[in-house]
């Protein structure tokens, strides 16, 4: 929503959400209880070698046994709004086939508690633990899993529309196609062909869909819905009109294959001539579903790319970061915060987005200790005060950003980096589940307070 009233003076709107966020197989642990099935992830963990240190999901954060206290934390830190994630194989232990009704008890309880505690519910749909059993099948490969996962989805929907209104169908579909089946760094850890890895994005797209028709059909009144996509983003060098030219026709071009392809009956020219002969298998009424429209854009916004203009006659120029340029201790995290800006006003602008929530944004650090009660995260706090600045930019430049979630609430597994890359705000000590408020989380305990970047 635009509000021309807003200036860059203006505490955050009284509509903006602030929360935070996490994920399912992250923190909820109890891998294997209460008839929950193998994950990819699971499975994946146990390869000598795939994850760091060898560490699995089976504990992780405790939160399946412990997320009372979790959501009696967040609510005295001010948060009234949390991203979770639904574990798909607690709900079907093999992806299809049987329902597993302690599955679902687990979540009504865990509702049942966020609203004791006056929390909000964002639910993703698929936060990548896919049942090992339909890997098994061919995974994101195969028509299989987009079968599975539209009865997963309307399950899930169906059972929870009354008191869940904001739904998110998939998180970062980059990650558990090209990371997953084209270099092979995330579960399952194949290294398929392009055309293979061009087929998982669609089959991922089609899921998109199913989770649009299952809220739209089962949501009830209210219900929003829409994709959290981890976008490549682009920052131009100079915010002159060569370079932001530059990187609006970068960001297009890296972005077709999904954000351009929900915008669309189709999959953009351009995408088709790039891909070539490994172009996706489409089939007929795909684009129906795939297209459907929704409520918002989520955005999970951690690092960009620069871009100028191209010096001779190129439509732009990405430039390589040089090896000093900052970064977290998680490789890939190079410090950009103007990432949040370019972002959503290229979303707004580019695709005619009119809500865009932050879905996640944060650091990931090794080595942060508890000393004497207090975890001194000053890098985190000025991660989040450049980005939180960026956001406050956009709205005052009259992109419709209607909410931040900051990634996370608490240290948590960290996918093929395991436990030692913390992102949390709240300490999480994995030998004895203490938890402990980083100055992050006051910092940002005050931010929400106030309306205000502190
Ligand atoms: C993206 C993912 O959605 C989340 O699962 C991950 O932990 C964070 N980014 C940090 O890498």
């Amino acid at each position: 929503m635009i509000d021309t009233t807003f200036t860059y003076s203006s505490p955050f709107p009284d509509t903006f959400v602030f929360g935070v966020a996490a994920a399912s197989a992250q923190i909820e642990g109890a891998a294997f209880t209460d008839g929950k099935g193998e994950s990819i992830w699971d499975h994946f963990s146990r390869i000598p070698g795939k994850v760091a240190n060898g560490d699995t999901l089976d504990v992780a954060c405790d939160h399946y046994h412990r997320f009372d206290e979790d959501f009696a934390l967040m609510a005295s830190l001010g948060v009234k709004h949390y991203r979770l994630s639904i574990g798909w194989p607690r709900i079907f232990p093999q992806g299809d086939g049987e329902l597993n009704p302690a599955g679902l008890a687990f979540y009504h309880r865990l509702f049942d508690s966020m609203d004791r505690h006056g929390i909000t519910p964002w639910v993703t749909l698929f936060h990548w633990d896919l049942p090992q059993s339909l890997e098994e099948r061919g995974g994101w490969t195969s028509r299989v899993t987009v079968d599975a996962f539209a009865r997963y989805a309307d399950t899930v929907v169906r059972e929870f529309g009354h008191r869940v209104k904001n739904w998110i169908t998939l998180n970062e579909i980059r990650c558990f196609t090209m990371l997953a089946y084209g270099y092979g760094t995330k579960a399952p850890g194949r290294r398929e062909s392009a055309a293979v890895v061009n087929q998982t994005f669609h089959h991922a797209l089609l899921c998109h869909g199913h989770g649009v028709r299952a809220v739209r059909a089962f949501g009830g009144e209210g219900a929003r819905v829409g994709l959290t996509d981890n976008c490549d983003v682009s920052v131009p060098v100079t915010e002159s009109p060569a370079d932001i030219a530059a990187a609006e026709a970068w960001f297009l071009d890296k972005n077709l294959h999904v954000l351009g392809a929900i915008h669309g009956k189709g999959y953009a020219p351009a995408y088709l001539d790039r891909v070539g002969a490994d172009a996706p298998r489409v089939e007929p009424g795909d684009f129906d579903l795939i297209g459907l429209p929704t409520d918002f854009l989520g955005l999970n916004i951690y690092t960009a790319t620069y871009v100028r203009a191209g010096r001779s006659g190129e439509r732009y120029d990405a430039l390589s970061l040089p090896p000093n340029y900052p970064r977290a201790d998680s490789a890939w995290l190079h410090l950009v915060p103007q990432a949040i800006y370019w972002a959503t006003r290229m979303c707004h602008e580019l695709y005619g987005h009119d809500a865009i929530y932050i879905t996640e944004n944060g650091c990931g650090y090794n080595d942060e200790r508890v000393v004497n009660g207090e975890v001194i995260d000053l890098h985190r706090r000025d991660y989040l005060r450049n980005h939180l600045r960026e956001v406050h930019r956009a709205i005052a430049d009259g992109v419709p950003v209607d909410g931040y979630f900051l990634w996370s609430f608490i240290d948590n597994y960290e996918w093929e980096d395991g436990y030692q890359r913390r992102f949390g705000i709240v300490h999480c000590d994995f030998e004895t589940q203490v938890r402990t408020p980083k100055l992050s989380a006051h910092y940002y305990t005050d931010v929400m307070r106030t309306r205000t970047v502190l």
